[in-house]
Protein backbone atom coordinates (compact mmCIF):
# COMPACT_ATOMS: atom_id res chain seq x y z
CA UNK A 1 0.00 0.00 0.00
CA UNK A 2 1.23 3.30 -1.17
CA UNK A 3 0.10 6.13 1.11
CA UNK A 4 0.69 9.46 -0.16
CA UNK A 5 0.05 12.64 1.89
CA UNK A 6 -0.93 15.56 0.02
CA UNK A 7 -0.62 19.29 1.62
CA UNK A 8 -4.05 20.04 1.45
CA UNK A 9 -7.69 19.15 -0.15
CA UNK A 10 -6.41 20.91 -3.23
CA UNK A 11 -3.43 18.79 -3.71
CA UNK A 12 -4.87 15.87 -2.66
CA UNK A 13 -8.02 15.97 -5.51
CA UNK A 14 -5.23 17.10 -8.21
CA UNK A 15 -3.14 14.03 -7.54
CA UNK A 16 -6.92 12.30 -7.50
CA UNK A 17 -7.56 13.49 -10.53
CA UNK A 18 -3.98 13.53 -12.53
CA UNK A 19 -4.24 9.64 -11.28
CA UNK A 20 -7.56 9.10 -13.02
CA UNK A 21 -6.66 10.72 -16.22
CA UNK A 22 -3.34 9.09 -16.35
CA UNK A 23 -5.34 5.22 -16.52
CA UNK A 24 -7.96 6.87 -19.54
CA UNK A 25 -4.80 8.55 -20.88
CA UNK A 26 -3.27 4.82 -20.99
CA UNK A 27 -6.32 2.73 -21.74
CA UNK A 28 -8.84 5.33 -23.05
CA UNK A 29 -11.75 2.37 -22.95
CA UNK A 30 -11.24 1.53 -19.22
CA UNK A 31 -13.48 0.88 -17.00
CA UNK A 32 -13.59 3.43 -14.02
CA UNK A 33 -14.85 2.26 -10.41
CA UNK A 34 -16.18 6.20 -8.83
CA UNK A 35 -17.67 7.29 -5.55
CA UNK A 36 -19.74 9.45 -4.00
CA UNK A 37 -19.46 11.68 -0.86
CA UNK A 38 -18.03 15.02 -0.14
CA UNK A 39 -13.70 14.02 -0.61
CA UNK A 40 -14.12 13.11 -4.18
CA UNK A 41 -15.78 16.54 -5.30
CA UNK A 42 -12.52 18.28 -5.61
CA UNK A 43 -11.46 15.15 -7.66
CA UNK A 44 -14.02 15.29 -10.10
CA UNK A 45 -13.68 19.11 -10.50
CA UNK A 46 -10.27 18.66 -11.31
CA UNK A 47 -11.45 16.20 -14.24
CA UNK A 48 -14.19 18.18 -15.44
CA UNK A 49 -11.41 20.89 -15.85
CA UNK A 50 -9.00 18.96 -17.72
CA UNK A 51 -11.63 17.40 -20.06
CA UNK A 52 -12.82 21.04 -20.86
CA UNK A 53 -9.45 21.95 -21.48
CA UNK A 54 -9.24 18.63 -23.67
CA UNK A 55 -6.41 17.22 -21.58
CA UNK A 56 -8.91 13.97 -20.58
CA UNK A 57 -11.32 11.98 -23.36
CA UNK A 58 -13.91 10.29 -21.25
CA UNK A 59 -15.76 9.19 -24.63
CA UNK A 60 -14.67 5.51 -24.47
CA UNK A 61 -14.63 4.91 -20.63
CA UNK A 62 -17.30 3.60 -18.62
CA UNK A 63 -17.95 3.27 -15.35
CA UNK A 64 -19.61 1.60 -12.22
CA UNK A 65 -20.46 3.57 -8.65
CA UNK A 66 -20.27 1.84 -5.58
CA UNK A 67 -23.11 2.21 -3.70
CA UNK A 68 -26.61 3.93 -3.96
CA UNK A 69 -29.75 4.58 -1.51
CA UNK A 70 -32.27 1.85 -1.84
CA UNK A 71 -35.54 3.98 -2.12
CA UNK A 72 -34.44 7.10 -4.15
CA UNK A 73 -34.95 6.82 -7.77
CA UNK A 74 -32.02 8.99 -10.47
CA UNK A 75 -33.74 11.94 -10.43
CA UNK A 76 -34.31 12.31 -6.47
CA UNK A 77 -31.47 15.12 -5.57
CA UNK A 78 -30.30 12.76 -2.80
CA UNK A 79 -29.60 9.99 -4.80
CA UNK A 80 -25.97 8.99 -5.72
CA UNK A 81 -26.30 9.21 -9.85
CA UNK A 82 -28.30 12.58 -9.35
CA UNK A 83 -24.84 13.73 -7.34
CA UNK A 84 -22.34 11.76 -10.24
CA UNK A 85 -24.66 13.58 -13.06
CA UNK A 86 -24.23 16.59 -11.23
CA UNK A 87 -20.76 16.34 -10.40
CA UNK A 88 -19.13 14.86 -12.96
CA UNK A 89 -21.14 13.07 -15.72
CA UNK A 90 -22.89 16.21 -17.34
CA UNK A 91 -19.66 18.04 -17.65
CA UNK A 92 -17.80 15.54 -19.31
CA UNK A 93 -17.61 13.79 -22.54
CA UNK A 94 -18.52 10.86 -21.43
CA UNK A 95 -21.73 7.41 -22.91
CA UNK A 96 -24.00 8.37 -20.06
CA UNK A 97 -25.43 4.68 -21.41
CA UNK A 98 -21.92 3.53 -19.99
CA UNK A 99 -22.64 5.22 -16.68
CA UNK A 100 -23.86 2.82 -13.95
CA UNK A 101 -24.75 2.87 -10.63
CA UNK A 102 -27.61 0.77 -8.78
CA UNK A 103 -30.64 1.27 -8.98
CA UNK A 104 -32.24 2.97 -5.91
CA UNK A 105 -35.41 2.78 -7.76
CA UNK A 106 -35.40 -1.07 -8.04
CA UNK A 107 -36.82 -2.55 -4.24
CA UNK A 108 -35.63 -6.49 -5.57
CA UNK A 109 -32.05 -6.37 -4.09
CA UNK A 110 -31.56 -9.91 -6.40
CA UNK A 111 -33.00 -8.15 -9.26
CA UNK A 112 -30.15 -5.40 -8.67
CA UNK A 113 -26.65 -6.97 -6.75
CA UNK A 114 -25.75 -10.37 -8.75
CA UNK A 115 -26.87 -8.50 -11.81
CA UNK A 116 -24.78 -5.65 -10.94
CA UNK A 117 -21.58 -7.76 -10.04
CA UNK A 118 -22.14 -9.45 -13.91
CA UNK A 119 -21.97 -6.34 -15.71
CA UNK A 120 -18.74 -5.24 -14.37
CA UNK A 121 -17.17 -8.88 -15.04
CA UNK A 122 -18.57 -8.50 -18.51
CA UNK A 123 -16.98 -5.11 -18.82
CA UNK A 124 -13.81 -6.72 -18.30
CA UNK A 125 -13.52 -5.95 -14.64
CA UNK A 126 -12.72 -2.51 -12.68
CA UNK A 127 -9.38 -1.35 -13.99
CA UNK A 128 -9.17 1.57 -10.99
CA UNK A 129 -11.59 1.77 -8.26
CA UNK A 130 -11.73 5.38 -6.36
CA UNK A 131 -12.66 5.67 -2.66
CA UNK A 132 -13.66 7.71 -0.18
CA UNK A 133 -13.62 6.29 3.57
CA UNK A 134 -16.05 6.60 6.08
CA UNK A 135 -15.68 7.88 9.54
CA UNK A 136 -16.07 4.13 10.73
CA UNK A 137 -13.94 3.12 8.35
CA UNK A 138 -16.79 1.82 6.13
CA UNK A 139 -15.77 1.51 2.35
CA UNK A 140 -18.43 2.29 -0.10
CA UNK A 141 -21.43 1.24 2.33
CA UNK A 142 -19.56 -1.66 3.54
CA UNK A 143 -20.28 -1.10 6.99
CA UNK A 144 -18.26 -2.51 10.05
CA UNK A 145 -19.23 -6.56 10.30
CA UNK A 146 -18.31 -9.78 11.53
CA UNK A 147 -17.29 -10.79 8.12
CA UNK A 148 -15.86 -9.33 4.96
CA UNK A 149 -19.34 -9.00 2.45
CA UNK A 150 -17.77 -10.37 -0.92
CA UNK A 151 -20.47 -9.03 -3.72
CA UNK A 152 -23.07 -6.68 -4.44
CA UNK A 153 -25.55 -6.68 -1.68
CA UNK A 154 -28.35 -4.50 0.58
CA UNK A 155 -26.62 -3.61 3.60
CA UNK A 156 -28.91 -1.80 6.80
CA UNK A 157 -26.90 1.38 7.08
CA UNK A 158 -25.29 1.74 10.93
CA UNK A 159 -26.60 5.03 13.20
CA UNK A 160 -23.75 6.57 12.89
CA UNK A 161 -23.43 6.64 8.59
CA UNK A 162 -26.98 7.98 9.02
CA UNK A 163 -26.14 11.03 11.20
CA UNK A 164 -23.01 11.62 8.94
CA UNK A 165 -24.84 11.73 5.64
CA UNK A 166 -27.84 13.53 7.39
CA UNK A 167 -26.31 16.63 6.77
CA UNK A 168 -26.95 16.80 3.18
CA UNK A 169 -30.92 15.69 4.24
CA UNK A 170 -33.26 17.97 5.89
CA UNK A 171 -33.24 15.46 8.58
CA UNK A 172 -32.32 12.49 9.63
CA UNK A 173 -35.44 11.04 9.56
CA UNK A 174 -35.31 11.41 5.88
CA UNK A 175 -31.68 9.26 5.38
CA UNK A 176 -32.76 5.76 3.51
CA UNK A 177 -32.46 3.44 6.00
CA UNK A 178 -30.40 0.72 3.54
CA UNK A 179 -27.89 0.95 0.46
CA UNK A 180 -27.31 -1.70 -2.42
CA UNK A 181 -23.28 -1.25 -2.44
CA UNK A 182 -20.33 -3.31 -4.34
CA UNK A 183 -19.08 -5.96 -1.98
CA UNK A 184 -15.42 -5.81 -0.50
CA UNK A 185 -14.99 -8.81 -3.06
CA UNK A 186 -15.72 -6.79 -5.89
CA UNK A 187 -13.73 -3.57 -4.53
CA UNK A 188 -11.10 -5.58 -4.04
CA UNK A 189 -11.11 -7.38 -8.07
CA UNK A 190 -10.23 -3.70 -9.28
CA UNK A 191 -7.06 -3.58 -10.42
CA UNK A 192 -6.03 -0.68 -8.58
CA UNK A 193 -7.36 0.94 -5.72
CA UNK A 194 -7.47 4.96 -4.97
CA UNK A 195 -8.29 6.11 -1.72
CA UNK A 196 -8.87 9.73 -0.91
CA UNK A 197 -9.36 11.29 2.39
CA UNK A 198 -9.01 14.86 4.21
CA UNK A 199 -9.11 15.87 7.23
CA UNK A 200 -8.37 15.79 10.94
CA UNK A 201 -11.68 14.21 11.97
CA UNK A 202 -10.51 11.18 9.39
CA UNK A 203 -7.19 10.98 11.00
CA UNK A 204 -7.83 8.33 13.97
CA UNK A 205 -9.70 6.03 10.83
CA UNK A 206 -6.62 6.03 8.48
CA UNK A 207 -4.61 5.02 11.37
CA UNK A 208 -6.50 2.50 12.10
CA UNK A 209 -7.37 1.27 8.78
CA UNK A 210 -4.23 1.33 7.24
CA UNK A 211 -1.86 0.54 10.15
CA UNK A 212 -3.95 -1.45 12.15
CA UNK A 213 -4.81 -5.30 12.35
CA UNK A 214 -7.05 -6.31 8.88
CA UNK A 215 -9.95 -6.94 10.38
CA UNK A 216 -14.24 -6.38 8.74
CA UNK A 217 -14.81 -4.18 11.85
CA UNK A 218 -12.66 -1.92 10.05
CA UNK A 219 -13.80 -2.51 6.34
CA UNK A 220 -10.59 -0.45 4.95
CA UNK A 221 -8.23 -2.45 6.57
CA UNK A 222 -8.75 -5.07 3.88
CA UNK A 223 -7.07 -3.22 1.44
CA UNK A 224 -3.79 -3.14 2.83
CA UNK A 225 -4.23 -6.90 1.23
CA UNK A 226 -4.54 -5.16 -2.65
CA UNK A 227 -1.46 -5.37 -4.53
CA UNK A 228 -1.90 -2.03 -6.01
CA UNK A 229 -3.39 0.45 -3.64
CA UNK A 230 -2.94 4.16 -3.46
CA UNK A 231 -3.97 6.66 -0.56
CA UNK A 232 -3.96 10.36 -1.04
CA UNK A 233 -4.18 11.68 2.63
CA UNK A 234 -4.21 15.52 3.24
CA UNK A 235 -1.82 16.35 6.01
CA UNK A 236 -4.78 16.62 8.50
CA UNK A 237 -6.18 13.62 7.88
CA UNK A 238 -2.65 11.47 8.19
CA UNK A 239 -1.76 13.35 11.11
CA UNK A 240 -2.08 9.99 13.65
CA UNK A 241 -0.01 7.74 11.28
C1 LIG B 1 -20.80 7.69 2.23
C2 LIG B 1 -20.47 6.88 0.98
C3 LIG B 1 -19.03 6.46 0.96
C4 LIG B 1 -18.14 7.63 1.30
C5 LIG B 1 -18.42 8.06 2.72
C6 LIG B 1 -17.55 9.20 3.19
O1 LIG B 1 -21.30 6.94 3.26
N1 LIG B 1 -21.28 5.72 0.82
O2 LIG B 1 -18.72 5.91 -0.30
O3 LIG B 1 -16.80 7.28 1.16
O4 LIG B 1 -19.77 8.48 2.77
O5 LIG B 1 -18.08 10.40 2.75
P1 LIG B 1 -17.38 11.79 2.87
O6 LIG B 1 -16.35 11.81 1.80
O7 LIG B 1 -18.47 12.78 2.63
O8 LIG B 1 -16.80 11.87 4.23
Amino acid sequence: MNIVIAEDYDQMSRIAADTIAECVRALPDCVLGLATGSTPIGTYECLVADCSAGKVDFSGVSTFNLDEYVGLAGDDPQSYRYFMDQHLFDHVNIDKASTRVPDGSNPDAAAVCAPYDEAIFDAGGIDLQLLGLGHNGHIGFNEPADEFPVGTHIVDLTERTIEANSRLFDSADEVPRQAYTMGIGTIMGARAVLVVVSGEDKAETVKAAFRGPVRPEVPASVLQLHPNCTVICDRAAASAL
